[in-house]
């Protein structure tokens, strides 16, 4: 079976969750998309829901499925998030931000009671790193920014390559919030949860792409089937 087809068949089993009136988190991706495809579907047959999207791209493909949307403005929570993940270990950690919209991607599911992640397997890890953690941050001092986060790497006993995301034309990638991306090859993050810690509190880091705590649950879906891990 390929990819794709794994990935739609996780989407499919998130899809089982969601109940008519939820109000809905709706993540970015390849993985993601699939969802919003299927939600769409379950939506022109009557299903009553509410979406926000975690990015412009998921916007756009919302709006051409018939998902009604929203923002967080006007809604108090989400019940659940569906979103894809680039890595996803044991405890349900998760490397995000590939796609580069790890900002709203977190916004929106610290805002919600449940974030489901789903994924085909290559994604599970038994230690995050191998994929480069996206780092979101603000062009202005990126120099003495860069510094601070070399620091933070030492202090949690990881170091690798940084390198400023580029789009395919050579332009510097620039997120929906404008922010640009820096990408570090870790190799091997032995504590996640330190190291966000750390990041976060660097003046010029705007988000970072691991979400600690924040997946209650992962659905994987492999060769020999799904599989659904609960934290
Ligand atoms: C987007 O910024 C990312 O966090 C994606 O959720 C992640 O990269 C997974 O994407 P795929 O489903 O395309 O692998």
């Amino acid at each position: 079976m390929d990819m794709d087809q794994l990935k739609r068949q996780a989407a499919a089993r998130a899809l089982e969750e969601v109940r008519d009136g939820m109000q809905l988190g709706l993540g970015t991706g390849s993985t993601a998309k699939h969802f919003v495809e299927l939600l769409g579907a379950r939506v022109a047959a009557g299903l009553n829901v509410i979406g926000v999207p975690t990015s412009e791209a998921t916007r756009a493909d919302a709006e051409r499925c018939g998902v009604p949307l929203t923002t967080l403005d006007e809604i108090d929570h989400l019940d659940i998030t569906v979103d894809g993940a680039d890595e996803i270990d044991p405890d349900l950690n998760l490397i995000k931000g590939g796609g580069g919209a790890l900002l709203r991607e977190k916004i929106v599911a610290a805002a919600s009671d449940r974030m489901i992640v789903i994924a085909d397997d290559t994604k599970w890890v038994p230690t995050l790193g191998r994929f480069p953690l996206p780092i979101e941050v603000i062009p202005f001092g990126l120099g003495a920014t860069r510094r601070a986060i070399e620091k933070a790497f030492a202090q949690c006993g990881v170091s690798g390559q940084m390198a400023v995301r580029r789009a395919k034309d050579g332009h510097v990638f620039v997120t929906d919030g404008g922010h640009w991306i820096l990408d570090a090859q870790l190799g091997r993050i032995a504590d996640p949860a330190g190291l966000a810690k750390a990041l976060s509190v660097i003046p010029g880091v705007v988000e970072h792409g691991l979400f600690i705590g924040l997946a209650s649950s992962a659905v994987l879906a492999g060769g020999e089937g799904i599989r659904v891990i609960e934290r």
